[in-house]
């Protein structure tokens, strides 16, 4: 079987279709060119392995590094690791998640923002932790994190 062409970054030419244990790291590459697995990508990673699309559906759903949709234009890590839950992290997320008026999905439907929770992030010294967009807001509160989110939806909505 031939490598798909959607994927440009070289990665499959790696990747052994007949080895069982490349399944894994062909999503990674796949989320990481395309920030998400898009759904044409896993047809094309199942139809490479030879494996059904709901069995690369299944390892997706189990994994919560992948992303079956894609991310917002910021995206807000909670630290839900030790240190950040029992100073607080918990409360943070569903602040926030109220505030974005998020239920089941992780991203506003206006694609602003997409909050989740997550390992830890390795800062443990400054719980709770919060990643935006990759810089870290250490000692977080929910209403700093309120005014973080806020202060970015302002900053859109001025266009900057
Ligand atoms: S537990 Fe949150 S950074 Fe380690």
């Amino acid at each position: 079987m031939s490598p798909p062409t959607a994927v440009s970054s070289g990665a499959y030419g790696t990747f052994e279709a007949s080895d069982p244990g490349v399944l894994i790291p062909l999503m990674q590459a796949t989320q990481e060119e395309f920030g998400y697995l898009p759904r044409p990508e896993v047809a094309r990673i199942a139809d490479y392995l030879g494996l059904s699309e709901a069995r690369v559906y299944g390892v997706a759903t189990f994994y919560n590094q992948f992303r079956l949709e894609p991310l917002g234009k910021n995206y807000i890590q909670i630290c839900s690791g030790t240190a950040c839950h029992v100073k607080g992290a918990a409360e943070i997320f569903s602040v926030l998640r109220a505030e974005l008026g998020l239920d089941d999905a992780s991203t506003t439907k206006d694609g602003l923002f997409t909050i989740d929770s997550v390992a830890c992030l390795g800062a443990c010294s400054m719980a709770p932790l919060v990643n935006v967009n990759g810089e870290f807001h250490g000692h977080m509160t929910a209403q700093k994190a309120l005014k973080l989110v806020r202060d970015i939806r302002a900053k859109e909505r001025k266009g900057a």
